[in-house]
């Protein structure tokens, strides 16, 4: 049994080699379309009228860490791209703090892989190995920096390998505080005439709650001082964490989403209070129905949605689409990207490894099982294959 852990983690950068070893046997995904999926959902959310999820398009495109195919993850660069390129919210950002407190845009507290800190002999000392959620980690953490200190780093390409024209934006943009982020996305806003939604997540609530830097009070003072606090307001909470989730419950009246890993892993919290269950307990209808007397949706991982069998296909969608509807959850599960490594193995395509795959097709499979959106790293592709979803 595991923790939660990212899903590039899983199956993307450090597993590549792994998963393109798998066969790859012709694009097409065998799953059909539900009869009246968007219109259902179209229904769940409202019809498109009121504000709030319900003005939201349906399927929903999520810009995962911004546009973060084409440009370092949780930059303004990387969000404001997905904006450009028709994403619906913008993943802005992964929140974690600082040592003074403040919130900031990174995936998770290290700090290594996605910023240039290791060229800073001024910050050599302050490399570490800690326990992160029962796993060790060595690098550099933003709870030993102050803002100021972080603000001297600039944002790189976390996936080089995969991603090598990336690079070309490494140390362009520094990292952003999310109250930066709450001022751009009035900004935004008002630039483009159109609301902006945002898709905060807590990252890792447990472990720094118990360093004495609990995240979701400073989220909730922070939304509150932006007048972002309520049922409509255009930014949405997720988080791996369950207890987190119920904290921001009591705390603002955001739509919340719970994230949920591998069947077989257990949240941190869970773990950290004694709580026996597993996500597998947490997406029986019970378990959904407990969920929903606190959020509004969850964001499993695709493979809940549809599982993979030995070689990295797909095979027959579960139950969770269906069951998470009846206790009135939407799903946004993550996480679509373009290239083959991170694809099913029937739509990789091509000799090249980090080639585009049949992702189109992907993404009209996962659509036809009757997801209300998904986070993707390419929010053009996923606005196109919506297109093609909704008028096919
Ligand atoms: O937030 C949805 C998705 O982003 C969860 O995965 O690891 O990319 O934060 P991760
Ligand atoms: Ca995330």
């Amino acid at each position: 049994m595991g923790t939660q852990r990212s899903d590039e983690q899983a199956g993307g950068t450090t597993g590549r080699r792994a998963l393109l070893g798998a066969a790859v046997l012709g694009a097409g995904g065998a799953v059909l379309g539900l009869p009246g999926a968007a219109r259902a959902a179209d229904a769940r959310h409202g019809g498109g009228r009121g504000g709030g999820l319900k003005s939201l398009p349906v399927p929903t495109v999520i810009g995962h860490r911004g546009a973060s195919g084409y440009r370092p993850e949780h930059t303004f660069g990387s969000y404001e791209l997905a904006l450009d390129l028709g994403a619906d919210i913008v993943e802005a950002g992964d929140l974690v703090p600082t040592k003074d407190g403040h919130l900031v845009c990174r995936h998770e507290p290290e700090i290594g892989g996605t910023t240039d800190v290791a060229d800073h002999p001024e910050f050599a000392d302050r490399k570490r190995t800690k326990s992160l959620d029962g796993v060790p980690v060595t690098g550099w953490f933003t709870e030993d920096f102050t803002l100021a200190e972080l603000k001297t780093l600039r944002a790189t390409e976390r996936v080089p390998a995969n991603r090598p024209h990336n690079t070309l934006y490494d140390g362009r943009w520094e990292i952003p505080t999310f109250e930066e982020v709450l001022r751009w996305q009035d900004e935004q806003t008002r630039k483009r005439g159109k609301q902006v939604w945002i898709y905060p997540e807590l990252k890792h609530p447990t472990y720094f709650r118990k360093l004495g830097l609990g995240t979701e009070e400073r989220l909730a003072r922070l939304l509150r001082a932006y007048g972002k606090d309520r049922k409509n307001s255009p930014v949405i909470i997720q988080s791996f964490e369950p207890t987190s989730i119920q904290r921001m419950n009591k705390l603002v009246r955001n739509p919340l989403a719970v994230l949920l890993s591998g069947a077989d892993s257990r949240p941190w919290d869970f773990v950290e209070t004694g709580d026996p269950r597993t996500t597998a307990d947490l997406i029986t209808p019970e378990g959904l129905k407990e969920i929903a007397s606190y959020a509004q949706g969850i964001g499993p991982t695709l493979d809940l949605v549809i599982p993979k069998d030995s070689a990295g296909r797909l095979t027959e969608p579960t139950t969770l689409v269906r069951d998470a509807h009846r206790a009135g959850l939407i799903l946004h599960p993550y996480t679509m990207r373009n290239e083959n490594p991170f694809l099913p193995a029937e739509f990789r395509k091509g000799g090249d490894p980090d080639a585009y795959g049949d992702v189109f097709g992907a993404f009209r499979t996962y659509f036809a099982t009757g997801i209300d959106g998904v986070f993707t790293d390419n929010p053009d592709t996923g606005v196109l294959a919506r297109e093609d979803f909704v008028n096919g």
